[in-house]
């Protein structure tokens, strides 16, 4: 198959490409670097340094490349003050990826959406027909940047993710922890419930998701498994067998930030007959293994304050 990846130097992007070039994919990526790297990218794939925001980019790719299948990976988040750069990718990126997919008639155009799109819910695990209300930046953004791709007419589907563990991850509590208690820092935690999903579990409905006849639509991609930061906190020190000198201290959610985020995937294990197989423990000790060997790179978060949080 041919496989287009907007932002395939990312995290998800460079694991769907150690993931599908051995299975003999044809892949090309559009990334700018603004959050990936370069020496993700193996020579094997076709590289095209730009933005999505570039329509006559965007255009030129989809147009030469022929993709079968596209996947919308860019995002723009890294500065949550930068309402005009989260725009310009997520919401303009999205329409011309979604222009660009309809143009070339590919087959299958999948899009990835951050939690933050449900804002505070009103219910946990937040079903997938739950209203969307997000209010920063990255998920306002985002949230229009979807309804653009759900209104190409090709074959979409946005998944809505868990946050995803897996390697060359570097946003969120696991990294965060990890590298301040290595280096012996103290850390806090903020009183936040969030659900992590394992790399492996993702990497397996995005096999099933390119199938020409998968479904399309709206589906949340999660465990269902709810866990404090804290529960994060206390793998990590367990893996690291840190002792904390004084209590770590747990704070209230910030003002961005939402109390509680865990996505119920019944409708996709329905739809796409796939089931997380990996636990929570699990997941987390997976991402620390990777980290022993490879070390964390820069951490990055969309949240206004220095962050332990979970949402992407
Ligand atoms: N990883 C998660 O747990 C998670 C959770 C929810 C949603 N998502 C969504 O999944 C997608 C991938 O996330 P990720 O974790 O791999 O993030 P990432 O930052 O690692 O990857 C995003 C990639 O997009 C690239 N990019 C940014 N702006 C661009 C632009 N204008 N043009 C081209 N490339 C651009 C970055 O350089 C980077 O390589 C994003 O859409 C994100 O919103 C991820």
């Amino acid at each position: 198959m041919r496989i287009l990846i907007t932002g395939g130097a990312g995290c998800l992007g460079s694991n769907l490409i150690e993931h599908w070039l051995p299975a003999g994919h044809d892949i090309h990526i559009i990334d700018n670097f603004a959050t990936g790297k370069r020496q993700v990218v193996p020579p094997q794939v076709g590289l095209t340094v730009g933005s999505v925001a570039d329509a006559r980019l965007v255009d030129e790719v989809v147009g030469s490349f022929r993709p079968d299948v596209v996947v919308h990976s860019a995002a723009a988040y890294k500065d949550p003050a930068d309402w005009r750069e989260d725009a310009s990718t997520n919401v303009i990126g999205s329409i011309n990826v979604a222009k660009a997919s309809e143009a070339a008639g590919i087959q299958r155009l999948i899009n990835f959406q951050t939690a933050l799109c449900y804002g505070r819910p009103d219910l946990v695990p937040i079903p997938v027909t739950h209203p969307v209300r997000p209010f920063t930046s990255y998920g306002v953004s985002k949230t229009a940047g979807e309804l653009y791709v759900l209104q190409a007419t090709v074959p979409a589907v946005s998944f809505r993710l868990a946050n995803i563990a897996g390697p060359r991850l570097a946003i969120g509590p696991i990294p965060t922890f990890y590298k301040r208690l290595k280096a012996g820092q103290s850390c806090f935690c903020s009183d936040t419930v969030r659900d992590f999903l394992d790399m492996s579990d993702f990497l397996a409905l995005m096999d099933l998701a390119i199938q020409i006849n998968a479904p399309t639509g709206v589906f949340n991609v999660s465990t269902a498994e709810g866990h404090t930061i804290k529960d994060v906190f206390d793998e990590v020190a367990a893996y690291l067998q840190v002792t904390p000198a004084t209590p770590v201290s747990v704070v209230p959610p910030g003002v961005d930030d939402v109390p509680a985020v865990v996505l119920d995937p019944s409708e996709t294990e329905r739809a796409f007959g796939w089931k997380a197989r990996v636990g929570f423990s699990d997941t987390i000790r997976n991402q620390l293994r990777w980290y022993d060997r490879h070390g964390v790179t820069d951490v990055y978060s969309h949240l206004t304050a220095p962050s332990t949080e979970g949402s992407r």
